[in-house]
């Protein structure tokens, strides 16, 4: 293991920085000025490396979530073209932005991803169909136009809302997938349907508005109408994150289990795989796979990125802040789990990274403020860095390429990890 600063200035900054138990620290023993990537995994630019799909082929598909914003950026289309051969809309697809008023839709941005996909030959997968986040309140709001469904308490009228909703759900999904129809051949058509923790349902499901209002039924709808609408070779996927490890993992078998008995035309299941440098481990990534590929289930690895951080996140102030060490912890996760992905490459037909290259990542949005172990800002930045109040926030480095499109150790692990 490295024990190497990247930047003196952030030695002290670094020590000081009590990172999260789930990975390790790590201490200053140099006053290295340089990078200290290893000779044998040069640095060289991500633009004209050899492709992560090609070394995939035949295994599964390598995609990309994108917005469309990148795809007017020369070096982000180079990476797609060059590097994947599979993308997913990060937000474009996502009912509140597809379909934000009830008679308006917002297909302009989603096109733009398609038209982007058609035009290289790309797969798409469809991200999402129904969720509980970033839906628009519309769907759950009385024939009255004011009143929310779920403070309902009237029977009647409870019957009479679950209708309605289960009426918007079809109309939205019958327009979204039939018109990608010919493009989009793997959908997420319910996303993060499980309770992580404590569930006051036996079936551990997440009591959202959709399941308020509607109970376990809005699943079956959800996925009866997108398989009358999408293509008859499109798959449909369950997709939810932390479902490697209990209680989701069980909970969402169970779940899928009855479902298939009653009919319900369900294909796959996506392993978001927001994942960490140690966790979860491999053995219950691989026990995921088994149960649910037991049920005669695809799997996709849908949203990859491995975070630096733990839970809650502490993160680095800057990217360059980060250890070099821990990019080479980083790169020999990357290995793991791409030799279980290939040990597993009959089960898994795509595996999705929820973004291009570490200079785009949501999980900078999580990591906006670094704290000491006890929760508190551990230290102050505009003396210690010179940073400005402005620019204090944390960075992640989630991807096998870095800030400025070049490959990291991570890259190396996995285009070259026999
Ligand atoms: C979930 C969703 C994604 C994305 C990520 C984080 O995993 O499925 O669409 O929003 O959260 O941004």
């Amino acid at each position: 293991m490295l024990k190497v600063l990247r930047k003196p200035a952030i030695a002290g900054l670094a020590l000081a920085l009590s990172l999260p138990v789930s990975i390790p620290t790590f201490a200053a023993t140099t006053t290295d000025t340089q990078p200290t990537v290893s000779p044998n995994k040069p640095s060289i630019s991500a633009l004209t490396a050899p492709s992560l799909a090609q070394r995939y082929n035949g295994e599964f598909t390598i995609g990309a979530a994108v917005e469309p914003s990148e795809l007017s950026n020369p070096n982000d289309l180079q990476m797609l073209k060059r590097h994947f051969n599979s993308v997913v809309a990060e937000n474009a697809m996502k009912p509140a932005n597809i379909h934000p008023t009830e008679d308006t839709y917002n297909f302009e941005p989603a096109d733009q991803i398609v038209q982007f996909a058609k035009e290289n030959h790309m797969a798409v997968r469809g991200h999402n169909l129904v969720w509980y986040q970033q839906t628009p309140d519309w769907f759950f709001i009385e024939a009255d136009g004011k009143t929310p469904m779920v403070t309902e308490t009237d029977p009647e009228k409870r019957e009479e809302n679950k209708k309605l909703l289960l009426q918007r759900l079809q109309d939205h999904i019958q327009t979204v997938v039939y018109r990608y129809r010919d493009v989009v051949k793997s959908w997420d058509v319910v996303n993060e349907p499980i309770n992580d923790g404590n569930s006051t349902n036996p079936e551990g499901l997440r009591e959202s508005n959709w399941y308020k209002i509607a109970g376990e039924d809005y699943i079956k709808v959800a996925f009866e109408t997108a398989r009358k609408y999408a293509a008859p070779d499109a798959k449909l996927y369950i997709n939810d994150y932390n479902n490697e490890v209990e209680p989701k993992r069980t909970r969402l078998y169970n779940l899928i289990k009855k479902l298939k008995g009653e009919g319900v035309p369900i294909d796959g299941v996506g392993l978001q795989s927001h994942v960490q440098l140690g966790w979860p481990n491999t053995q219950d990534m691989q026990t995921a796979i088994d149960m649910y590929s037991s049920l005669g289930l695809d799997i996709q690895i849908t949203e990859l990125d491995v975070s630096m951080y733990g839970w809650p996140v502490m993160a680095y102030p800057t990217y360059d802040a980060i250890p070099q060490s821990l990019f080479e912890t980083q790169a020999d996760r990357y290995d793991q789990l791409f030799k279980l992905y290939e040990k597993n490459a009959d089960k898994i037909s795509n595996v999705t990274f929820w973004g291009i290259a570490d200079n785009h990542t949501w999980l900078n949005d999580r990591a906006d403020v670094y704290y000491d172990s006890k929760g508190n800002l551990s230290l102050d930045p505009t003396k210690i860095l010179g940073l400005t109040k402005s620019a204090i926030v944390g960075k992640d480095a989630p991807f096998v390429f870095d800030t400025n499109y070049n490959v990291k150790p991570s890259y190396w692990a996995i285009i070259d990890h026999n």
